[in-house]
């Protein structure tokens, strides 16, 4: 009577993921990267995530399964991210997914990339209560989601324009830092004044509070930077980039944390999930940490590498799935670059 082992396949944008996961243990989670190849050109192209996923894809397996001690005759359902994501990247994913449930007659299941960051975490803290509340922030999305029995998600809000990851690393691009410029600038305000400039804070003013309270906005706040930083190179005054980075990553971390929080206090719910590459963020921890402690708010983070692309999230969407009895996806499901949940 073990659960059923299910095998994830993410391919969402430049991280092939492949792992295997029975009931709420992984057994194995291996990725590959085509993140450099990317680099030079500051940003992800498509074209070229596209044709790593398919050259990983079959190597990346085969490293899975020898890592799991298993036979793909012992994979009992295939899970794949179905969306949101690029589209060529998803569609080398789904034709790999497919392929494999049409040739080992196992049942697939097209599955959210954004809940399966929220989700992944039960591998590493256990099941989740009756409802959490997740946070999901990365270079391309920044939602809050309520998860009710896991599996039943309702999108309170996102982001109207930039994503958190997204917005630091133009930041960093006008700040003149290497691309992804969101590490850089976490390291660079750790070394500053968060209090230096006060910048705005995106969506928080009352007359937004009531059609936008659970979404988030970071155009502006980027648009708030770049003319201060202007202004100070017009005049030929050096920029204080530590105390730049910190006010900057201050406003960003206190939208964050503040909707969120007020988020739970709203629907009554006890735990928080963080999920999503920016959840590496210092000082977003730091406030979560601060702010979740005060609120009674239980903090549940994964380690980074759960909490940046991979295959285990979409192993452990898709086990929690198929543990409930949902229905399999047809194959001839498609990829939705802007997957509803
Ligand atoms: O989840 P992820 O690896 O890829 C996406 O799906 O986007 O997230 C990467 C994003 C990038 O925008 C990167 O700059 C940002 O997360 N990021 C950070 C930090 N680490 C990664 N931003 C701020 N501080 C960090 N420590
Ligand atoms: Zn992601």
């Amino acid at each position: 009577d073990r659960p059923p082992l299910v095998l994830g396949l993410e391919t969402s944008c430049d991280e092939t993921g492949v792992a295997l996961v029975r009931g709420y243990e992984l057994l194995v989670d291996a990725v590959a990267s085509s993140v450099e190849e990317h680099a030079r050109f500051g940003g992800i192209i498509p074209e070229i995530a596209s044709r790593a996923h398919l050259e990983a894809m079959v190597p990346t397996i085969e490293r899975a399964l020898a890592g799991a001690g298993v036979t793909l005759a012992d994979v009992d359902a295939v899970a794949v991210t179905a969306g949101p994501g690029l589209v060529g990247p998803l569609t080398v994913g789904a034709a790999a997914a497919k392929a494999l449930a049409l040739a080992l007659d196992r049942p697939l299941y097209g599955v959210n990339h954004v809940i399966g960051h929220a989700v992944v975490d039960e591998l590493v803290h256990g099941p989740f209560p009756e409802r959490v509340m997740a946070l999901v922030v990365s270079g391309g999305h920044s939602s809050l989601l309520l998860l009710d029995d896991t599996v039943q998600v309702t999108e309170l809000g996102s982001t109207l324009d930039d994503a958190a990851g997204e917005a630091f690393d133009k930041v960093g691009r006008l700040l003149g830092l290497p691309y992804p410029g969101g590490p850089h600038i976490d390291r660079l305000a750790r070394e500053g004044d968060p209090d230096a400039i006060r910048f705005p804070r995106g969506l928080t003013a009352p007359k937004d509070q009531a059609a936008h309270a659970q979404d988030f906005s970071f155009s502006g706040l980027k648009t708030a930077v770049a003319r201060w930083v202007e202004a100070r190179q017009d005049a030929g005054e050096e920029i204080p980039l530590p105390d730049v980075a910190a006010s900057f990553a201050a406003a960003v971390a206190d939208v964050l944390v503040a909707k969120t929080l007020a988020a739970c206090e709203r629907h009554g719910v006890g735990t928080l999930v963080v999920g999503g590459g920016f959840s590496a963020n210092s000082q977003l921890r730091d406030l979560l940490a601060q702010r979740c402690g005060e609120a009674g708010v239980e903090l549940r983070i994964p380690p980074i590498r759960y909490c940046t692309d991979n295959g285990a999230m979409i192993a452990a969407l898709g086990s929690a799935v198929v543990a409930r009895g949902m229905a399999p996806s047809s194959l001839d499901l498609g990829v939705d670059s802007t997957m509803p949940l």
